[in-house]
């Protein structure tokens, strides 16, 4: 039902809306700002009602495939009932105290079911909001660390391509861009490293070191996996490198996991690929399986160490909700359930994103393909970066057919559940080359894709 009266005729177009979709929608766009958005012109947001395992639920009852685990966070599928009973739970008995002077189960429990898991040395955890704040934590423990040594450095590395969050630490770290425009006068000093598939960024952290070493305090990467840069990825020998040129210097290495942990490489953290174990590690998105937000920070207790003494060596700093008991006991019962059954998932996921990339690789509207354990990414022709056209009229055109892609720029990829069935993951991947059939046609007939 679209009724042309209603004051959302004039922005509603072909889309039949019900009432109620009509009055959220109303709602939406007289009140709400959408993160990433350029509201001008926008085109409407898909209400959605529910959702379930790879699937989201318009309020119409149209189901759509989320390829993209909701901005990478839903792990073992939406809504899953352990998932959704421990918070119940949680929230009968307690909703939430400060993490300041108090304690209590579900933190306490998370935060040893997390170090039981971590790579070694990581032994304790330092709860947040997200996975901006998570960063933020390591490089200000990173730099304090330092500090209340008596050996203040003030330097961070960070690789060319990165992206490491929103906040204004995160911002600095991560690549320079259309994100990051804005802002850039206002950062700290960071130094860039090449990004490990296009240059050699042990050769140029090996000149860092020579010349700057003393100052240096950290290097954060997200592992073997740049996310939000491209989905670009890069190599075991240059993360042990790193690691290795780092620890020689007593420079902190900091990992960002905040994407690639959980399972989203194969092992539980990419770090275990390599077999790197780091200074600070950066965890979110999965680790409420998608529920909830939650941030962490694991530290070695080497690095707690140097917190301890007088009143001023103390990490000044938390946030209302550190440690939140919902978020913490959701995190709990996603931990269980990778515990239980997300191997062969993500082992046959891996297996079959291999198949569809291994078809698309020849199509000439495709310039790479990438694959880390259950990340897909396919690099298009056209326009490369964040703004390049191309990913957008994908992403139109794969909602249409009922799949939600958002590429980042050029890149399209497919980072589902782990829960997906081969039938969705086929029909992900075919959307992929179907709209790129159809870009060739208006491509041979008309120019330019972008
Ligand atoms: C590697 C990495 N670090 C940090 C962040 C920031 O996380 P959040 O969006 O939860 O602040 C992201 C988000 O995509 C990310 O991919």
């Amino acid at each position: 039902m679209n009724d042309a009266d209603s004051p959302l005729g004039a922005i509603v177009g072909a889309r039949a809306y019900s009432a109620d979709e009509q009055s959220l929608l109303l709602l939406d766009q007289a009140h709400a700002w959408h993160p990433y958005t350029q509201h001008q012109g926008m085109a409407l947001p898909l209400p959605i009602a529910r959702a379930d395992g790879a699937w989201l639920y318009e309020s119409n009852g149209r189901p759509v495939l989320d390829a993209i685990s909701s901005w990478w966070v839903t792990t073992h599928g939406h809504c899953r009932p352990e998932i959704a009973a421990a918070i119940a739970e949680q929230a009968r008995t307690l909703d939430h105290v400060m993490f300041a002077g108090f304690t209590h189960e579900p933190a306490a429990e998370l935060a040893a079911a997390l170090v039981s898991r971590l790579p070694r040395g990581l032994a304790r955890v330092f709860f947040s909001d997200n996975g901006s704040t998570a960063v933020e934590v390591a490089i200000k423990m990173s730099l304090q660390a330092f500090a209340n040594r008596g050996t203040p450095r003030r330097l961070i590395a960070a690789l060319d391509h990165a992206y490491h969050g929103d906040t204004f630490g995160a911002m600095a770290a991560s690549g320079r861009g259309v994100f990051t425009t804005p802002f850039e006068s206002l950062f700290f000093e960071v130094a860039r490293l090449p990004d490990p598939s296009e240059g050699d960024t042990l050769a140029a952290l090996d000149a860092l070191i020579d010349a700057r070493g003393t100052e240096l305090a950290a290097v954060i990467v997200e592992p073997l996996l740049l996310g939000a840069g491209g989905m670009r990825v890069w190599d075991e020998r240059s993360l042990q490198g790193i690691r290795t040129r780092t620890r020689a210097a007593d420079v902190h290495l900091i990992a960002d996991e905040v994407l690639t942990g959980f399972g989203r490489t194969g092992p539980m953290w990419a770090c275990d690929r390599a077999d790197v174990a780091p200074d600070l590690m950066c965890l979110s998105k999965g680790l409420t399986g998608g529920f909830l937000p939650l941030g962490a920070t694991a530290a070695t207790e080497r690095i707690f160490d140097a917190f301890l003494g007088e009143r001023t060596k103390t990490f000044f700093h938390g946030h209302s909700y550190t440690a939140n008991p919902i978020a913490c006991a959701a995190a709990r019962a996603a931990l269980t359930l990778h515990d239980d059954e997300s191997d062969d998932a993500r082992v046959m996921l891996e297996v079959a994103q291999a198949h569809h990339l291994e078809a698309l690789r020849g199509h000439p509207g495709v310039r790479a393909t990438r694959q880390l354990g259950t990340v897909a990414a396919v690099e298009l022709e056209g326009t490369s970066g964040y703004l390049s056209e191309v990913g957008r009229a994908l992403s139109a055109f794969a909602l249409q057919e009922g799949v939600l892609l958002r590429p980042l720029g050029n890149v399209v990829y497919v980072l589902p559940p782990y829960c997906i069935g081969t039938d969705a993951l086929a029909q992900a991947h075919d959307v992929i080359a179907r709209f790129l059939d159809g870009e060739r046609a208006d491509h041979d007939g008309a120019g330019d894709v972008d």
